[in-house]
């Protein structure tokens, strides 16, 4: 099987535009969750009234700044969802140094791209502009910035790669599925390259309204945005939503090796598994997570034992984080009862930026890259008493401050709605 390895990183998170200033703030302790209830009237009057916003500013600053990314006309062409994406993969393609010319080149490089939820700004503008005006008043653009594929479409459009062309949609495994998809399509020579990841930007009252109504959403610390994110912790309540995306470009080893790429990890393995429970709950012995850790490392011919780091899904809901946290434990800890669980190094950065949704598995999948390639372990914030109970939860969450660790081989993990469980597992590049 052809090897696939990571060359490239691109990323708009609540903490910052860019993947280097997002990563240094991540580490630093800093946290990209806000109020949003100054919005509107209809966000002021939800239960939670906090998300993980991207910051508005000059793109030196690590800000938002649409003109600083688009060409003229992308604006009106692309939901933001879109705008994230188009950005994060111009910053991966640039990190990766592969701005192919060439017939061949272009042919070998593919695109894939998902997203969660889409715009839900579109439907709901023109669902009331269609009740009032009639067809009218419905947009030529419409349909086009609806499709949660044109993300993908912009891309290769911008660039002119043919290769593949493709978009997941499954709610906020979505990330994981795209980069884990794609890299099987280098592997099996679909492609030589892919552009892959996720984005997603639905801080809309109307997806508020839902998640809150689900009960999945954090609703006790609309005064103090900064603690509403706490995985892990005992008085976890709920996830913040937020927005952003994350694009890495995976590429077959031997064409990394031949335009002497910088390689940043290799991808050994995934995972996919169903819960087949529930439309919204997780299982509580975590089957479904267990299920897909396990198979990713099957996939990748690695023991449980040689797992250094976990990036968490853990979005801080009581049941979600107890189950995975479960799920770890079990599969991790082994049967020879050499391991304690204090060894196990598993955080979850969502108390950072949120829960990203679609592009969650994109973004944490970089994030996992990076703490293999400095050898440091991203802190889980807010997090001061593991629980409930304290026993249950006895691993290092890496709790407020991130750790110096050598990290060989990790997973990163993301769970969907419709008990949909993914994990990838991926490796210091070895000869
Ligand atoms: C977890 O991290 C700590 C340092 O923070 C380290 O001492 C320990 O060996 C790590 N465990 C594993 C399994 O890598
Ligand atoms: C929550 O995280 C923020 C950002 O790091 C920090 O300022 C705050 O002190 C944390 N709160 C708790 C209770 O740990
Ligand atoms: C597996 O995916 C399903 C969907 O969210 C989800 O309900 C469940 O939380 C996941 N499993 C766990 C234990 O997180």
């Amino acid at each position: 099987m052809r090897r696939v390895v990571v060359t490239g990183l691109g990323a708009v998170t609540p903490l910052a535009v860019g993947v280097r200033q997002t990563w240094r703030r991540l580490l630093d302790g800093h946290c990209g969750i806000k109020s949003i209830k100054d919005r509107s009237p209809q966000f002021a009057a939800l239960p939670s009234q906090v998300a993980g916003v991207v910051p508005i500013g000059s793109r030196e600053n690590g800000g938002w700044t649409a003109k600083e990314w688009l060409q003229p006309g992308d604006e009106r062409k692309m939901a933001l969802f879109a705008q994230y994406a188009m950005a994060s993969a111009e910053e991966a393609l640039n990190d990766a140094g592969w701005s192919p010319e060439s017939p061949e080149d272009l042919e070998a490089t593919g695109v894939y791209i998902g997203s969660g939820i889409g715009s839900l700004d579109d439907v709901v503008d023109t669902t009331l502009a269609y009740e009032k005006g009639g067809y009218r008043k419905v947009s030529p653009l419409f349909v086009p910035r609806l499709l949660i594929n044109l993300a993908a479409g912009h891309i290769s459009m911008r660039y002119g790669f043919k290769g593949p062309n493709h978009a997941a949609t499954t709610a906020c495994t979505t990330g994981v599925h795209a980069i884990g998809d794609a890299a099987r399509m280098v592997a099996f020579g679909d492609a030589d390259v892919m552009v892959s990841g996720g984005a997603e930007s639905c801080i809309h009252p109307l997806a508020i309204a839902g998640f809150a109504r689900a009960r999945s959403l954090a609703t006790d610390w609309n005064e103090s945005p900064h603690e509403a994110s706490r995985p892990f912790d005992r008085t976890r309540a709920g996830f913040v939503i937020g927005e952003g995306a994350g694009v890495v470009v995976l590429e077959e080893l031997e064409h990394a090796k031949a335009r002497g790429a910088n390689i940043y990890a290799e991808v050994k393995g995934y995972g996919l598994s169903s819960d087949a429970h529930h439309m919204t709950a997780p299982r509580e012995d975590g089957e479904g997570p267990f299920l897909a850790m396990k198979r990713a490392l099957k996939n990748a011919g690695i023991k449980p034992a040689a797992v250094d780091y976990v990036n968490a899904h853990a979005t801080s809901t009581v049941l979600g984080d107890a189950a995975e946290n479960r799920a770890i434990k079990t599969l991790l800890l082994g049967e020879d009862g050499k391991r304690h669980a204090q060894e196990i190094n598993v955080s979850s950065t969502k108390g950072a930026v949120g829960h990203l949704l679609g592009a969650a598995g994109a973004v944490e999948a970089i994030f996992t890259v990076l703490a293999i390639q400095e050898g440091v372990l991203p802190p889980t914030l807010n997090l001061t008493q593991p629980g409930d109970p304290p026993e249950e939860f006895d691993c290092n969450y890496v709790p407020q401050t991130a750790q110096q660790h050598q990290v060989e081989v990790a997973l990163s993990n993301s769970f969907g709605f419709g008990g949909t469980n993914a994990s990838i597992c991926l490796a210091k590049y070895e000869k």
